[in-house]
């Protein structure tokens, strides 16, 4: 076994506050494509003049709702996705009581689907959806409904998922708790993420152990800051660190 992995599954073991913190590399191997990698979302060619990183902003929202939603439906509203490895290793983790939380800025939903509790989505996700006029909420079978704009059938305004789009700002209550967890946590597990967007990448900082994992395909700006630095495919190495757990 890898020497690396070998050191951190002791790390695991003797811990009982652990927290995760990741990204979209955690949902690759379930079909999720990311945004920076190769294959990732904002290298892919579309049939718009608008870059994708435009088209997921408050800007192009507010200017162009019937294309911000055509952009979601057909990127990032995929069926049929389910928990790969890493998603169900956490959740196992959770369940044994090792890790107190995850803390994603996934919107896929599939920590949760995967068993996972204590779920932090620091970006939203796309179970949810509100008018931006009345308020009132809507599921994604309601959406699911309407081939472009999502019109609200309270007061005819336009309906939006309840991600975080650039140019808003977070869910501050999310972020004090995600803050509270990391910084008592014993462990923290940082994974498929590039660590480039902030305030999110922001975290790590309020992390004050010493036992720091970073499990990525690619470098990050932080990985000098990691105690365990792992370059590989997070299921494969969830999966083989909760092996005999
Ligand atoms: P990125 O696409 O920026 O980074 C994903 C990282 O995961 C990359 O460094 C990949 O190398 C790595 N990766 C991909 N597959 C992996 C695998 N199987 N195992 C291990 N690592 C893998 O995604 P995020 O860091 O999540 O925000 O991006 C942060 C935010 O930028 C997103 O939440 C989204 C985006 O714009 C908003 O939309 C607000
Ligand atoms: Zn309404």
């Amino acid at each position: 076994m890898n020497r690396k992995i070998e050191d951190l599954k002791k790390v695991i073991e003797e811990s009982d506050n652990i927290v995760f913190f990741g990204g979209a590399g955690v949902s690759t191997a379930s079909g999720v494509p990311d945004f920076r990698s190769a294959t990732g979302l904002y290298n892919r060619k579309n049939d718009s003049d608008f870059s994708p990183e435009y088209m997921l902003s408050h800007d192009f929202f507010v200017k162009y709702p019937d294309k911000f939603m055509k952009y979601c439906r057909e990127n990032l509203i995929i069926d049929g996705i389910k928990p790969n490895a890493a998603h169900k290793a956490l959740a196992y983790l959770e369940k044994i009581g090792k890790l107190k939380a995850v803390i994603t800025q996934n919107i896929d939903s599939l920590h949760q689907e995967a068993g996972s509790k204590n779920v932090i989505e620091i970006h939203g996700n796309l179970r949810d959806y509100y008018c931006t006029n009345c308020g009132k909420t809507f599921d994604l079978t309601y959406v699911k409904k309407f081939e472009s704009t999502v019109k609200c059938d309270r007061c005819g305004s336009i309906v939006r998922p309840d991600i975080v789009l650039y140019g808003e700002s977070l869910d501050q209550d999310k972020i004090s708790y995600a803050i509270s967890l990391i910084r008592r946590a014993d462990v923290l597990i940082i994974g498929g993420t590039s660590l480039v967007v902030y305030p999110a990448a922001g975290l790590i900082d309020f992390y004050r152990g010493n036992k720091l994992v970073l499990i990525n395909k690619e470098t990050t700006p932080r990985d000098s800051r990691a105690d365990y630095l792992i370059q590989g495919d997070i299921a494969k190495v969830m999966k083989e660190l909760v092996k005999d757990l």
